[in-house]
Parts: structure tokens; sequence; C-alpha cells
């Protein structure tokens, strides 16, 4: 039934709204930019600002042309490219078909990781985008690294006042002055860790294997955290006292100097322990430290793309340090390193099953470069430096982008090579506790059988106890060719397909840079061949999956 308006009447209703409200679209890949897109929503809720968040895959280019007050938030994803949701839009926008948007006033908040080279490209190619469209930026662009929450908050803030200020001095010609927004936080959170106890440490891995992963369960008892099976935990490592040792005997400092952290008022020792961070290096760093000692090799390096993607690897803070010898001030030292940033760990247990627990299954970063034998961060402090009953500051990251299906006796296919099974592990013991439980598919991939099998016996007890419906694995290197879940995937190819017509929601975690590319052509090759299309048509068909949920990754 059609109902006619009266055509002015609507005409005028619509633009009256539309003059106040905040268009928010969000590009997200680990679901980062889509809680900065609610969290800018509701600050601007309560300063009386009308707010339409919506996600860049959902979100219908034709709209563009209704908008007013425009937010990108927009994470980068792998080099340089944009998140799988962002695609179609990111495309449209570079595209003949983009609309005039001089009609628009926008700014954009750009997530990334600043060791990558194409630090928050995305951003800046959605930010250059809409310049060329006609569209006024009304705040500059904000490029925020892994430690995004103060850049991002403070970018929400200026934003909405500016927006606040326009909007009031177009409706009623004053200025309203707007106190500091509240922000509602949990007790404990990135900035204000829970310090967690170390209730068990093993070694998964059996002798000889040439893989490090380690088993952690620490207590969260007291501390009011909760979390659900796809979501991180968020954990803080320190440097290693050799490294530092030699950093400070390198920068000619003893250590006791006094200085000012980002975390107060200590001694140079300790905040570079605790606050900083001495490997790997970054773009960021390499500039900094240019500009410090003016340094002509590192301002040759800096140039070029190629030429810092060449000198990154393998580097630590040392050294640079070692190469380019400079006599610092302390404080002058602190501000050329990256604050220390937490390692985001796929949590592999659930609440539901272990309460006041949170279980990590955390590989082993190590390797030699540049004549040193050097280590991850945050892995080789879990290792190395903590023991049982030793406190590690922790806190939960949420990942809405990861989640088991909201019906229980949905089917689910787990692909979890590695430490990518961590979150399959929290998986099982959700659904072994619930009451209701669908058809579950793991495909578990790693080196050896022997050694590698990570959690083998959970496995094995879940299948016998129905609770895993089924287990595919792939020993890469029992035999003479690699061989990879996605060789597995593809033997099964024929049931796999049947799973996901029966609405079976797929999940992948681990390796992003070749597991999860190679799982995915293996997923289209296997619509392609199973369901008999075209590859156009199956390229739709994982699209289809990826908008309405059913295929959802996390890989690292
Ligand atoms: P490899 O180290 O023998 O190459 C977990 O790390 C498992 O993932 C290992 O068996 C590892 O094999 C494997 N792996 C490495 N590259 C992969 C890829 N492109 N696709 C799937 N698995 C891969």
């Amino acid at each position: 039934e059609t109902v006619d308006q009266p055509p002015v009447a609507s005409k005028n209703a619509a633009s009256e709204s539309q003059a106040e409200k905040l268009n928010i679209l969000f590009g997200s890949h680990t679901g980062n930019s889509e809680g900065l897109a609610y969290s800018l929503a509701s600050k601007a809720k309560e300063m009386g600002i009308e707010t339409e968040v919506s996600d860049m895959a959902s979100f219908k280019p034709r709209n563009l042309k209704k908008i007013t007050n425009l937010a990108v938030i927009v994470s980068t994803h792998g080099l340089g490219e944009p998140p799988v949701q962002a695609e179609d839009l990111y495309h449209f926008l570079h595209s003949k078909k983009a609309p005039d948007l001089s009609h628009v006033r926008f700014s954009v908040l750009a997530l990334g990781d600043s060791s990558y080279v194409d630090f928050c490209q995305t951003g800046k190619d959605f930010d250059n985008a809409l310049g060329k469209l006609g569209a006024q930026c009304v705040i500059d662009r904000q490029d925020c690294d892994v430690d995004y929450e103060e850049d991002a908050q403070a970018w929400q803030q200026t934003f909405l006042q500016v927006l606040s200020k326009s909007v009031d001095a177009g409706s009623t010609g004053e200025t309203q002055i707007n106190t500091a927004v509240p922000v509602r936080e949990q007790k404990y959170s990135r900035n204000n860790p829970f310090e967690a106890t170390i209730l068990e440490k093993v070694r998964l891995n059996g002798r000889g294997s040439s893989k490090e992963n380690i088993h952690l369960e620490l207590d969260l008892e007291g501390s009011g955290l909760q979390y659900e099976p796809g979501d991180a935990l968020g954990v803080y490592g320190a440097n290693p006292p050799l490294l530092i040792e030699k950093v400070l005997g390198a920068a000619n400092l003893s250590g006791n100097e006094k200085v000012q952290s980002h975390k107060g008022e200590k001694s140079l020792k300790e905040a570079l322990t605790y606050d900083y961070e001495l490997t790997p290096l970054s773009r960021v760093n390499l500039s900094k430290y240019e500009e410090l000692t003016g340094s002509s090799m590192l301002k040759e390096v800096l140039s070029d793309n190629m030429k810092i993607l060449e000198y990154l690897p393998g580097r630590d803070f040392l050294d640079l340090l070692e190469e380019e010898p400079h006599t610092f001030e302390a404080n002058e030292l602190l501000s050329v390193l990256r604050k220390n940033t937490p390692r985001m760990y796929s949590i592999a247990s659930s609440q539901d099953a272990v309460e006041d627990e949170v279980h990590l299954c955390v590989s082993v970063v190590r390797y030699s470069a540049f004549g040193r034998q050097k280590e991850g961060h945050c892995s080789a402090t879990l290792a190395d430096r903590l023991q049982v009953d030793d406190k590690v500051k922790v806190f939960v990251d949420k990942n809405s982008r990861f989640k088991l299906p909201t019906d229980p006796e949905t089917p689910v296919i787990m692909v979890g090579p590695g430490t990518g099974v961590a979150p399959f592990r929290a998986f099982m013991q959700h659904r072994e506790v619930s009451e209701k439980k669908g058809p579950s598919w793991l495909f578990f991939g790693d080196r050896n059988f022997t050694t590698d099998f990570l959690y083998q016996t959970e496995w094995q007890q879940y299948l016998r106890e129905g609770i895993l419906t089924k287990a595919d694995v792939a020993f890469s290197r029992d035999q003479e060719q690699r061989y990879y879940v996605q060789h597995r995937m593809m033997e099964k190819g024929k049931e796999l397909y049947d799973w996901l017509e029966k609405g079976a929601h797929f999940y992948v975690c681990g390796d992003a840079k070749k597991m999860a590319k190679d799982v995915d052509l293996a997923l289209r090759e296997i619509i392609q061949q199973q369901g008999g299309v075209t590859p156009e048509k199956a390229e739709e068909y994982v699209k289809y999956l990826q908008v309405s949920k059913r295929y959802q990754s996390d890989v690292y």
C-alpha cells in the first residue's frame, strides 16, 4: 500500500533533519573501525547530533547525494589495500560514476600500522577521493597507529565540536560551548589493563619440533572482564634486560636518568622496559631518528618506499643505534621510540566453560638477523620472562567480526592451522557447555603430526563426544610435498560445498599473508567446481557469504 505524502512537507522535513545529521561510514577489518564508528555515534548523540552508522558494504553509493556531514572511519588491510568491507565503495569513489560531492562536509579517521610502509593508505585514498569530488574537509584526516585510542578520541571530539558549532550557527546563530564528552569505560581496558596471574604455562610442541607454541592460562578473577569466543586478549610485553643494557651502552646513557614517559616520571631503564618498544622498527622510528640526528643514510632510505621495505625487516632499535650512532639525552631517546603496544591474541577458551580464566595459544617468535638472536616482544616475554604466579597486563579486545552464529544449531566450518586454531578451541568449549549444538568441522594443519598437533587429545575427545562432527588435518612436512589445509579442503570440496549450501558459517584464523589468501582461493575454487558456476558467480557467492557474516576471518 502506498500513501501519498504532501510533497512539500516531506521535502522540508527531509532536508531539515539531514542538515544536522552525521553519516558515519566504517570499513573495518578487525572491528576497530566499527567500534570507533559506534563510539563516535554515541558521543554525537550526547551532543544532540543525529547520526546514522553504516558499514561501507551495506551503504548504497547513491545515498551519497543525500548526505551533508560525513565521517569516514577506515582501516588499511595488508599492503595498503582497503578491507573487504570497504572495497566496493572505494572503487565507486574512484570510478567515473562517482557524483559531485560539493554538498558534503567530511573528515577521515584512518587506522593502520606504522610498521607497514603503506601506513593508513586506504584512509589517505578516501580522503583524496572525497576531496577530488568536491567535498569539503572540515578537519584534517587523522592517521592512527595500532595504539589508536587517544588519537581517535581527539579526532572524534574535534570533529563533533566543529560540526556542532556549525549546526548551531546555522540554526540559532549561537555557539554552544561543549564540555568534554564523558567516555564510558570498562573498569579494565587497553589504557588501564588488568594484572592477571599466570596459572599455567605449557609448551605445546613435542621435543624436536621446529615450532614453539605455548599454552597459557591466566586468572581474571576480580577483574570483571568478560569475553566471548572470537574475542582477543590484549597483552603487554616488556623488553629484555640484555637488549636494554646494550641500547643504553650504545646511547651512552646509564639508565638511571629520570625521564618523563607517557606513563609518568621514572627512570630511563624502567621506561625502556615497560613503556616503549625496541623491536620491531617502523618507518615512523626512522623518520624521527633522521629528524633528530640528520642522518644522511636515513634520509636516503626514507626517500623511497622500496628502500624502506629493504631496510626495516630484521632490524631493531639497537641495529639503528649501532649503524648511526648518536649521543642522546634520555628523553630524546624515548621520543624516537614507539609506545609499548599490546599484542592481540585470539582467545582460546570460552568463559562459559572456564569462568574466571582466559586461555591463550601463543606462537613464540625467534629469529636471527644482523648478527644477533632476536625475538618477538610479547611472545618472548610470555615464553622466557614470565612464569607461573607472575602477573601480566591484559585487557579484552572485543571482536564483533568473528563470532559464532547466533543460532547454536547452525553448522560451522573452522579453518585454523597453527595457532589459528585458538578461537576454535573457544568455539568448541562454548558449544560443549551449551544445550543445543549444530554440526562443526575443523580443518587443522601444522608441520608434523608427532610434534605439532596442537590440543590433539582435546579434539579427539570432542569428536568422541560428538561436539566436533568432523576433523581434517594437513601436516605440511610429514611428506616430500608441502601439504596444507587448503589442499585438504579441496579434497573434501563436495562435502564442504554441501555444508555451505546448508547454511554453514565459514571461519578462517591464522596467517594473513599466505594461508588465509590460499584458503580464500580454495573456497572460491570449490564453489566454482561444486556449484558448477563461473568465477564471477563464485565471487558473488563469496561476497554474499561475507556480507551476511557467514564468512569471517581473524587473520594476522
Ligand atoms: P610450513 O611451515 O610447513 O610451510 C601452521 O604454521 C601450518 O601452516 C604449517 O604447517 C605451515 O606450513 C602452514 N602453512 C604455511 N604456508 C601456508 C599456506 N600458504 N597455506 C596453508 N598453510 C600454510
